[in-house]
């Protein structure tokens, strides 16, 4: 059956990849980008390739929590019903560290973005809808201080915070959701990406095992009702496993931290 897929940065990487996947399978895509003319570039290679034309694009740079707020009524406006929101979306490194707000800017697109994102699409998420948060193996403690925007972080830090905070108010988010399938994945360790190319110049695995099960977990009936779970790819050559994230995920006294502080910092947008 075909479906009301959202993929956030689906201009590169893997979230490019599992975009053309499900295009070809006839999906309806709504496709995000931070650049209009790369957005638009993504669409019609998209067209062309798969001829697939249920394709549209919506755009918000993630370092600007209002204009992501913006995306999410915008996309309301569009559609009635979303069946898939994969929040891919992501950064490592940077050329600025912070955005105009004083967030970090890992702590911005990885996190808060798509935690705002999803927050203002819950309404068109109904049941047996997805949602697929792109985590990673890197994970560290969370500094609520640090995600207030306080001190600087490394970039690997900050990136490995904003993965961790994403796996955690992902099991929480679960919880809330009940009807829903919500889940956390780690892709697979560098993946040959942009991001991956730009901070390491090398990488362990193709692009497309990340894609592959980020397609997987977003149709498969295979992963139906299977909610508040980790999917970790690392732990085979092509195909991973449900596996444990950093134990904080599981700790509901953080995570309860986490969301208080994480709904302040977005309470007045
Ligand atoms: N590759 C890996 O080995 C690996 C491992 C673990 C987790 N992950 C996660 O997988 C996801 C995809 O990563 P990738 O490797 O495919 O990276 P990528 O090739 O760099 O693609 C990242 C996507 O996010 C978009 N993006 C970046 N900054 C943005 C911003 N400020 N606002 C809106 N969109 C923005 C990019 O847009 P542009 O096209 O405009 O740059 C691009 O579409 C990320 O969440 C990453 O953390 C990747």
């Amino acid at each position: 059956m075909s479906k009301t897929i959202l993929i956030t940065g689906s201009t590169d990487g893997i979230g490019k990849l599992a975009a053309i996947r499900l295009a070809q399978e006839g999906h309806t895509l709504l496709l995000h980008g931070r650049n209009s003319e790369k957005l638009n570039q993504t669409i019609s290679e998209l067209r062309e390739t798969t001829g697939n034309d249920k394709l549209q694009a919506f755009i918000a740079d993630f370092t600007d929590l209002s204009s992501v707020k913006q995306m999410a009524l915008s996309i309301k406006q569009a559609v009635d019903k979303l069946d898939v929101l994969i929040n891919n979306a992501g950064i490592f490194q940077s050329r600025i560290a912070k955005t105009s707000k004083g967030f970090d800017i890992r702590f911005a697109v990885n996190y808060l973005a798509p935690y705002l994102l999803t927050r203002g699409l819950l309404d068109i998420l109904g049941k047996g809808s997805r949602i697929i948060n792109l985590s990673s193996a890197a994970q560290s403690p969370v500094s609520l201080g640090a995600l207030k925007g306080h001190g600087t972080l490394s970039v690997q830090g900050a990136y490995a915070q904003s993965k961790l905070a994403l796996t955690m108010w992902t099991f929480s988010l679960a919880k809330n959701i009940p009807s829903s399938v919500v889940i956390a994945v780690n892709p697979g360790s560098l993946l040959n990406t942009k991001m991956v190319q730009e901070a390491y110049g090398q990488h362990w695995s193709g692009a497309e095992k990340g894609a592959n099960i980020l397609f997987d977990l977003a149709i498969d009936e295979a992963y139906d009702g299977l909610t508040g779970k980790y999917f970790d790819n690392d732990k085979g050559a092509v195909k991973g496993a449900f596996g444990r994230a950093h134990a904080d995920a599981y700790d509901e006294e953080k995570i309860t931290r986490l969301i208080e502080v994480t709904d302040s910092l977005i309470s007045d947008l």
